[in-house]
């Protein structure tokens, strides 16, 4: 193996490394799509160089001219990726030497190190930022079902046994607030991601007069007013990788969103509940049974949960008992980070189709919500509003709901004087507990699915969602 084959550190080996280990090792396999952030790092790093004199102008033009140029050709998909060359830096800087002399001063003062550091912050802002259109884009197809069919009844579940009514629109704003939590976590990676790490070099910094905040100012890692933030200590920046478990982790976290509002779906559409019908489009059927129609999204959108808390886990896994500082391990950061990205994007973009798409069985919806029992607890807080202890009531409610199964009739088809016999405080009114409008009406504080506060919550997601 020819020793020019590594350029950028071939100076103090007699060999160029095996083959074998140029498979084993290289990364651009995968890091190539950090290029447009790498680029841009090395324009910034270049034009701090120029600032301080450690180049001059003509030299940052020239390397700012051909960065340009292969860009240019990486979007157009022109350029050749060589593995040979490792990774994305690499690559890149080895292009650009071919082409502009002054290429050989760009990585004055800078590591792949601090390198790499830089380009994953500057991805982390954009996919966060991205993710966080993504949530808006499904919190939107959750909305549309909300104002289409929200004031339908369905039962609410506790163990997936039939507990309490709440309208469609409560249910829906539940998941509304997950992903509002999602959004939120994705906007916190954006925060903690807005730290310039260049400066860092390798671990300890450099020697050289550099100048860290102009570089943060042209990478826009500055803060509300507009003031550079850079990293605080050079060793932590190179070895810190916090910033892809939190980002792990809140996709993570989506995932098991993902996955709960998927499981209900599935629920909803199997024959037994019948609730919903979801579109066609984000179903298949089976190549054996020609009456099915499997819920595949939303299965798919279960599946894949596992899938991101199996990244995180990835990167938990790799940065335990690493000693400070970098380590190559480190390289092993970013297929979990990208694949974590791919699949929530995806995912978000599926369930927004999947939303979109279904279509409520409003017959079957108040079939299930018209069983009196489910206002069982209604009819206890009937009696606590007449002066009987919660615990008594509960317990004589308990006693006529026996006494309904036993007669095998319904709750609300017992006779006043049976009643009556449970707990004398069981007046004539009784019956109109199961007033199913009522019983939604009177449940009127803020979080509760009733009519006023369910409006109150539609107008907040309207103000919320506004494009
Ligand atoms: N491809 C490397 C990575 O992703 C870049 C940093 C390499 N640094 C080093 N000291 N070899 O981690």
């Amino acid at each position: 193996m020819a020793k020019h084959s590594q350029a950028t550190w071939g100076g103090r080996f007699s060999a160029g490394p095996a083959e074998l280990m140029l498979r084993f090792s290289e990364s651009v396999s995968f890091d190539a799509r950090l290029a447009r952030f790498d680029i841009e790092g090395s324009k910034a790093h270049s034009a701090m160089l120029a600032h301080v004199g450690l180049i001059s102008a003509e030299e940052r033009d020239a390397i700012h001219a051909g960065l340009d140029r292969i860009l240019g050709e990486i979007d157009a998909g022109k350029f050749v990726w060589n593995p040979q060359f490792e990774d994305v830096h690499m690559n890149i800087e080895q292009a650009l030497t071919k082409r502009v002399p002054a290429a050989a001063k760009l990585h004055t003062a800078r590591s792949r190190n601090d390198q790499v550091a830089t380009d994953m912050r500057l991805w982390f802002k954009h996919v966060a930022a991205d993710l966080v259109e993504r949530v808006r884009g499904a919190q939107r197809a959750l909305l549309d079902v909300a104002v289409r069919d929200g004031g339908v009844l369905i039962p609410g579940y506790t163990h997936l046994q039939r507990a309490q009514p709440v309208v469609l629109s409560h249910h829906l704003f539940a998941w509304m607030e997950m992903l509002d939590r999602d959004a939120a976590r994705f906007q916190a990676v954006i925060e903690q991601a807005n730290w310039c790490p260049l400066g860092s070099g390798a671990i300890a910094g450099t020697t050289l007069p550099i100048d860290r905040e102009f570089t943060a100012v042209q990478l826009g890692f500055v803060d509300a007013r507009g003031r550079p933030q850079v990293t605080q200590n050079s060793m932590d920046t190179v070895a810190d990788r916090d910033l892809f478990i939190a980002f792990a982790a809140a996709c993570a976290t989506a995932g098991v969103h993902f996955s709960r509002m998927a499981e209900d779906l599935i629920l909803w559409s199997s024959f037994e509940f019948k609730f919903i019908d979801l579109p066609d489009a984000f179903c298949t059927g089976s190549s054996l049974m020609p009456q099915k129609k499997n819920p595949d999204s939303c299965e798919l959108l279960r599946g894949k949960s596992a899938r991101l808390q199996g990244n995180l886990h990835t990167l938990l896994t790799l940065t335990k008992g690493l000693p400070l500082t970098y380590n190559r391990d480190l390289q092993e950061d970013k297929p979990p980070v990208f694949d974590s990205y791919d699949q929530t994007a995806i995912c978000l973009d599926v369930l927004a189709g999947t939303l979109a798409g279904m279509a409520i069985n409003r017959e079957r919806c108040a079939e299930a919500v018209a069983d009196p029992a489910l206002l069982a607890t209604d009819l206890a807080d009937y009696l606590v509003m007449r002066g009987v202890p919660f615990r008594e009531a509960h317990h004589a409610v308990g006693a006529v709901v026996k006494l309904a199964e036993s007669a095998k009739v319904k709750l609300d088809q017992l006779g006043t004087a049976e009643v009556q016999a449970v707990h004398p405080q069981f007046g004539p009114d009784w019956l109109e507990v199961f007033d199913l409008k009522r019983a939604m009406e009177m449940r009127r504080g803020t979080g509760m699915p009733g009519p006023k506060q369910v409006k109150r919550q539609l107008a907040r997601w309207q103000r919320i969602l506004k494009p």
